[in-house]
């Protein structure tokens, strides 16, 4: 009875009680290490009224991607950060690897572009619309949810105005999370000729039928760059590892 009302009130104030001694179903679920950095980047990033299964698990993917990209190679680089929830946990684990890098990111810090008719899924224009002012923050508020990493370099600008700046760079992750069509289709152009040999890519949004643009840009770009190891999620993300089938 207690436990119900506490879990009620914790509810009601956004938390979730989780007992670690509950029967886990996967090893996932004890993966307390990934688990702790994921909470501590909600709270830095003031998200965790707003977390969700799938949403943890698509965080758990990047992680684990993370730590087999060949970083000593090539830098990495976020293009869509919206509050800094997925940079704070990449910036950590380049800070814990000892990476010498910057991390890159590229954001408009102004929400979403303007969507186009390859990015009207299902719920019409008008989700997208809410959607697309939903992610807007303020540059100012991701450098300080994100102030204890001094290697980030923010690049504030519509995609892709500003990727001049980083012509002469090599990457070894690149996590494309920008939702639409067009920046997805640029991103991709632009980063996958500069993606080190084993390098990464993620596109998050790339089975998300709310985001049509996302998938239709990732599978054109595949078919241009013929076709490199491509692996789509249950999660809805997907990803691709370069130079594995030279
Ligand atoms: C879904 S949010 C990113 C979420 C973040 N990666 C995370 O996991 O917490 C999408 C972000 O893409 C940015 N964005 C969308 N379209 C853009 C464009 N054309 N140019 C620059 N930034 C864009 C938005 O400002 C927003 O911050």
């Amino acid at each position: 009875m207690v436990k119900a009302i506490i879990k009620y009130f914790l509810k009601q104030l956004g938390y979730e009680l989780i007992s670690r001694k509950a029967p886990a179903q996967l090893y996932y679920e004890l993966d307390w290490e990934f688990h702790d950095l994921y909470e501590l980047a909600q709270e830095k990033c003031q998200m965790t009224k707003t977390d969700n299964t799938l949403r943890r698990q698509r965080h758990y993917t990047l992680n684990y991607l993370l730590k087999n990209a060949p970083l000593a190679n090539g830098e990495v680089c976020e293009l869509g950060c919206w509050r800094g929830l997925s940079a704070y946990q990449i910036a950590y684990h380049l800070r814990t690897a000892g990476a010498k890098n910057v991390f890159h990111i590229f954001d408009s810090f102004a929400g979403l572009s303007p969507f186009e008719a390859a990015d009207i899924g299902q719920g019409g224009q008008d989700s997208t619309e809410t959607r697309r002012k939903q992610f807007a923050c303020p540059l100012e508020t991701v450098a300080d949810n994100l102030k204890e990493f001094s290697f980030i370099k923010y690049y504030k600008g519509w995609i892709p105005t500003r990727f001049s700046e980083v012509a002469n760079h090599l990457f070894s992750l690149v996590h494309i999370d920008v939702d639409m069509y067009q920046p997805i289709a640029d991103s991709f152009r632009f980063f996958y000729p500069r993606l080190v040999k084993e390098g990464i890519m993620i596109f998050d949004d790339y089975g998300c039928t709310q985001f049509p643009g996302a998938k239709k840009a990732v599978d054109e770009c595949l078919r241009e760059f013929h076709q490199p190891f491509f692996v789509p999620l249950p999660s809805g993300q997907a990803f691709l590892i370069k130079g594995l089938r030279d």
